[in-house]
């Protein structure tokens, strides 16, 4: 064969493999909204910056007629390219061959990819669109699955790894993307189950729609599965640039500074003012977060799930931080199960991948009952509290208004090591709230008084003495357990000069095989 037929027979290969499972089905996938496996990855990656690899692969499997249906590249499309500059490796399923199902030979190509940016410290994409376990493959396709997850189990804290989910991802393959850093569904293409709505209604009887079953709302409100829930693909694709931007490449990096336009001595009176003078009044904690953080940029992580506390990423003088916030705005910003989970798995994100965590305590206490308490409120509230005693990165906290009793402990208080701590003038550092306190500690003089009128003006009196007394930050600050009291105005600049201090932070714990948090 002369060159220029072998060169031919190059580009004719390319072309065919770039059809996938042919034109009907890729017209099949537009028809349902969603973008081919290789649309996805130029939607994702710079532009031209995707190289290709495995592109000739093929299924080996000769079983139920299969050897006779061979489609290039056994969908699923791999390689590496840029965001922004930087690199990633990046694999995508394709539904139009064999519905994007996981086969030997494509898992091998998954695993080549998750090998690769192992060795070169870069994070790794997962673009899934899937039928699951490639059927005629059998136990073939099982293995693939595990050889994946255990390359996702040993990339987790080494380099970042994120999962779109853009069509099904059910079964046993729910776990390779559960096994990554952050889940981005798309609504009404997507969904997640480890079984399907047949198989629940004959086990259990309950009559569900896939939608309701593990629609994106679904794991981003309840189950908490999905950290991001996109209105489409393109905004889908949108969030995992977005989210890429606040983190580094590897473990041993940090993440990249951005130029800051804005002013790192900016004040802002509105803040000296936004906590309500009625300890019971609510506000939102977001509206603190987009005054301080750069130009009021939040990138918030598990939005509607355990809305009681709020979790994302911010830059301040361009530097990338976690911030983690109650948010007295919903069930007065108590820690329960959900959002103690919530902000562990969030701190635990930060300090794997040195991004520093600024935290904002309005925390009235644990959430009480018998839900809590049966559901391990113990467990998971411990949860919290081991994530940020644990974390060696630079830890910043800051007191708005409540801390009471073993909450205040928890969140990032100075004995877990948190490095600064400062407090509002509002802060009330306490073992209890005022009215309880004076429920307890005057109970028999309380009980004496009969007429309605003066039980009240007693029960004022005592708890304002006990908030002059104790809920205020004046008390820790005596100590020395908070650092200082700052203005709320000047909170910006605080946390900024805080991080510029904090940069060559080094700290070790004690050398162990792995630690046990309390799962
Ligand atoms: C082989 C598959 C397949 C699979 C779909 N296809 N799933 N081929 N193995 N798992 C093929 C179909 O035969 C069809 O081929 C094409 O993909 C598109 O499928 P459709 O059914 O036409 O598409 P749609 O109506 O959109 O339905 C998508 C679907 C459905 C809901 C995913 O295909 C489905 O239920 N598939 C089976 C899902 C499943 O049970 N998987 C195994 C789970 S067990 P043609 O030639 O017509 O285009 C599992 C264990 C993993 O995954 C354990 C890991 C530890």
């Amino acid at each position: 064969m002369e060159i220029e037929d072998k060169i031919k027979k190059l580009v004719d290969k390319r072309a065919e493999a770039r059809l996938g499972g042919g034109q009907k089905r890729i017209d099949s996938q537009h028809s349902k909204g969603k973008l081919t496996a290789r649309e996805r990855i130029d939607v994702l990656l710079d532009k031209c910056s995707f190289e290709e690899i495995d592109m000739f692969v093929n299924h080996r499997c000769h079983d139920f007629g299969l050897e006779k249906e061979q489609y290039l590249g056994d969908g699923c499309v791999t390689g590496y390219g840029t965001i922004d500059g930087r690199m990633v490796y990046v694999y995508s399923q394709d539904f139009t061959v064999f519905g994007g199902s996981l086969s030997e030979t494509n898992a091998k190509k998954i695993c080549k990819v998750m090998d690769m940016a192992m060795k070169l410290g870069v994070p790794v994409i997962g673009l899934n669109d899937s039928g699951g376990a490639r059927i005629q493959e059998g136990v073939l396709s099982l293995s693939g699955y595990a050889e994946i997850f255990q390359r996702n189990i040993e990339a987790s804290g080494v380099v970042p790894q994120i999962s779109a989910i853009l069509g099904p991802c059910a079964g046993g393959a729910v776990y390779s993307p559960a096994l990554t850093d952050y889940i981005i569904m798309t609504e009404d293409t997507s969904y997640m189950f480890v079984t399907g709505p047949k198989v629940t209604k004959s086990v259990t009887g309950e009559n569900v729609t896939t939608e309701e079953l593990g629609g994106a709302m679904i794991h981003a409100s309840k189950s908490g599965v999905a950290h991001f829930v996109a209105k489409d693909e393109e905004e889908t694709i949108a969030t995992i640039k977005r989210i890429l931007s606040y983190m580094p490449q590897n473990y041993m990096e940090t993440a990249p500074i951005v130029h800051c336009t804005d002013p790192i001595d900016r004040v802002d009176d509105v803040l000296n003012t936004i906590i309500p003078d009625n300890p019971n009044k609510p506000y939102n904690v977001l509206d603190i977060i987009n005054i301080i953080a750069d130009n009021g940029v939040f990138e918030e992580v598990h939005k509607y799930y355990a809305k009681n506390i709020v979790v994302g990423f911010a830059r301040f003088n361009g530097q990338s931080v976690g911030i983690i916030a109650n948010q007295p705005n919903y069930l007065a910003g108590v820690l329960d199960i959900e959002a103690s989970r919530k902000g562990a798995r969030f701190v635990r994100f930060c300090d794997c991948f040195n991004i520093p965590l600024v935290t904002l305590v309005d925390v009235p206490g644990f959430m009480p009952g018998c839900n809590q308490e049966y559901g391990g409120i113990i467990s998971n509230g411990a949860k919290i509290l081991y994530a940020f005693g644990e974390a060696t990165i630079p830890k910043i906290t800051i007191t708005l208004r409540k801390s009471y009793g073993g909450a205040h402990d928890v969140m990032s208080s100075k004995q877990l090591k948190s490095d600064i701590n400062y407090a509002w003038p509002s802060a009330e550092i306490a073992v209890m709230g005022a009215a309880g306190a004076i429920e307890i500690l005057n109970a028999k003089e309380t009980a004496t008084i009969k007429d309605p009128e003066e039980l009240a003006k007693y029960i004022a009196e005592k708890e304002n003495e006990y908030r002059e007394k104790f809920a205020n930050p004046y008390q820790a600050a005596k100590y020395g357990f908070v650092d200082d009291i700052i203005e709320p105005r000047n909170t910006r600049f605080r946390i900024i000069r805080a991080l510029a201090a904090l940069a060559t932070k080094k700290e070790t714990r004690p050398n162990k095989k792995h630690n046990n948090i309390p799962l």
